[in-house]
């Protein structure tokens, strides 16, 4: 772990979310690995990135990117070796860069030991761990999640004549947690992993790991306590882990996972991010201001992970119908756009590659309460492919330059995991890692800019309040962010069309605002309304100094 006076450095931090397959392949094999991954580690840290998210890199069939773990303990042999890991993360720390992995803890792969041994016969000593039932009827009111796929949460096990039960795929048993066999052991796996020096965790899936009729067995009390005693257990053994919870729930729900400060450091906020492209398609501040004002305050140690897009389908569980609607209507035209309840596009291709939306909903998520998590390659808008499966078409190679298979790998390219994005508004000779660096009005440059810039402002934008402004204008979203005497006033054009605003910043008189990118100084603020004229979905951050301060 890495060593920090600052216990809150996952508020002021910035997060990268890279799958190990996804992003260099050292050994020509066509799979990204740890060596590789760790020769990145200076673009890494080049880009601003404080924290690294691991997806899942165990050992798995592979039949849910890993998700579908098949022994906690050992790395999948593609990706390298537990010395590799090791020193991946000693050379991740020596750059002052956390890593956080994944956690999988609700469910295993079919093919993990304890499964094979849980169906052998109903009294097989492994049985218990799973949950067994005679008939489908048990637990009727909990929701499929992967409702493309699967009709039901029960699968029949021939050998034994029994159904088991499974949230996600059915090739995913659920772990029974009211067995303490099962609870201690997934005890032991987070021991393993911290000892050798992780970060923290993102919990994967966490509402759903107990079941109880009547209820949809989300967010149950005993999973809450359980926890609980997670929290308890890291902060006595490994004090400083950092925990972060994948829990897609309404508002209310989500931030129960933050307990009394006991619970997890972080959640990512759901609720967000759907209604961030909804008010874009709307051109409308409100969806955003609502839902923000269902999410703050948090508890003083605890924060959001706030994202734009990860390696999941965008997912619209959690919003009404309406909603939906809106955002299957602009946001995935073609039914191949559509996966579950969500739509499996990266960023850039949500926005047709807009330059000005990216830079808008890049400037908003660093703006926004939360630490901003971003996904690898949306730093250079790559793109996606609709046409593999699943939601493979986010997780293609990382685009590095205009080499063979966009410099990820030296194999032939019929070897790669999944093809190179080749489509000619995303081709890889263009968009890429080297290009976008040598190209001073590159994406990737103003990404690291406008990164360095969230970083100078960490503690206001990191941990500040948030107040809404009225700017006489729906299209137009502004904010004051305050932390002690630091402010920054944030302002967003959600429209299509240039467009104004007038703030009320009477409070403020004799203030001076600066706009934060480029530190120019703007007019002092006095008794009139404020007046913004903004181009088509722009933005400014500006730091307030107070009169007297050099001004
Ligand atoms: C992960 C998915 C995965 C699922 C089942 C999630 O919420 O983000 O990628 O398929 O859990 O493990």
């Amino acid at each position: 772990m890495l060593e920090d006076e600052n216990r809150l450095w996952y508020r002021d931090a910035i997060f990268y979310e890279i799958p190990v397959r996804s992003y260099y392949d050292s050994n020509r094999d066509g799979i990204g690995d740890f060596l590789g991954l760790t020769q990145k580690l200076d673009y890494i840290k080049s880009i601003g990135i404080d924290c690294i998210w691991l997806l899942p890199f165990y050992k798995s069939p592979l039949k849910d990117d890993g998700y579908d773990i098949s022994d906690f303990y050992s790395i999948l042999p593609e990706y390298g070796t537990i010395e590799d890991f090791d020193l991946f993360l000693e050379e991740a720390h020596r750059r002052k860069i956390r890593v956080i992995a994944d956690l999988v803890l609700n469910h295993v792969s079919d093919q993990h030991p304890w499964f094979i041994e849980a169906r052998k016969s109903r009294n097989n000593p492994k049985r218990d761990w799973f949950v067994w039932s005679d008939t489908m009827d048990r637990y009727k009111d909990a929701r499929i999640i992967f409702i493309d796929t699967e009709r039901s949460n029960w699968t029949w096990d021939q050998n034994t004549g029994q159904y088991y039960w499974h949230r996600f795929y059915s090739h995913q048993p659920d772990l029974n947690y009211d067995n303490p066999e099962v609870r201690e052991e997934i005890k032991k796996v987070i021991r393993f992993w911290l000892s050798r020096g992780l970060d923290g965790f993102r919990c994967d899936a966490v509402p759903y790991l107990f079941e109880r009729e009547g209820t949809n067995c989300e967010n149950l009390p005993e999973t809450h306590a359980f926890f609980k005693e997670i929290r308890r257990m890291v902060d006595d053994e490994f004090p400083g882990t950092v925990l972060l919870a994948e829990a897609n729930q309404w508002p209310t729900e989500a931030k129960k996972y933050f307990g009394n400060e006991d619970e997890f450091h972080m959640a990512f906020n759901f609720p967000l991010m759907p209604r961030i492209f909804i008010a874009l398609a709307k051109e409308d501040s409100y969806p955003i201001q609502n839902i923000i004002k269902q999410t703050v305050p948090v508890p003083p140690t605890c924060d959001w992970g706030v994202f734009l897009r990860n390696h999941d389908e965008l997912t619209l569980e959690m919003v009404t119908d309406e909603e939906r609607d809106i955002m299957f209507s602009e946001y995935a035209k073609l039914p191949k756009m559509r996966l579950n309840l969500g739509i499996r596009r990266r960023l850039s291709p949500l926005v047709d590659a807009d330059r000005y939306i990216l830079e808008l909903l890049h400037g908003l998520i660093m703006a926004l309460p939360g630490s901003p998590i971003f996904y690898y390659g949306d730093e250079i808008n790559m793109g996606d492919n609709i046409f593999l499966g699943d939601r493979n078409g986010v997780r293609t190679p990382m685009q590095w330059s205009f080499d063979r298979n966009a410099g990820f790998s030296a194999a032939d390219p019929e070897m790669l995991y999944a093809p190179v994005i080749t489509n000619a508004n995303y081709h890889y000779e263009f968009l890429n890692v080297e290009a976008q660096s040598r190209l001073p009005s590159s994406f990737l440059n103003w990404f690291r800019k406008a990164v360095s810039v969230r970083k100078k402002n960490s503690l206001v934008l990191g941990r500040g309040d948030i107040e809404f402004l009225e700017t006489g204008n729906r299209k137009v979203l502004a904010f004051l962010r305050s932390y002690d005497s630091e402010k920054m006033l944030c302002i967003f054009n959600l429209s299509r069309d240039p467009t104004n605003a007038q703030l009320d910043l009477r409070k403020y008189a004799g203030w001076t605002p600066e706009e934060s990118f480029s530190r120019v100084p703007f007019p002092k603020i006095g008794e009139l309304p404020y007046f913004f004229t903004m181009p088509r979905h722009s933005f400014f951050w500006m730091n307030l100094s107070p009169p007297g301060d050099g001004n």
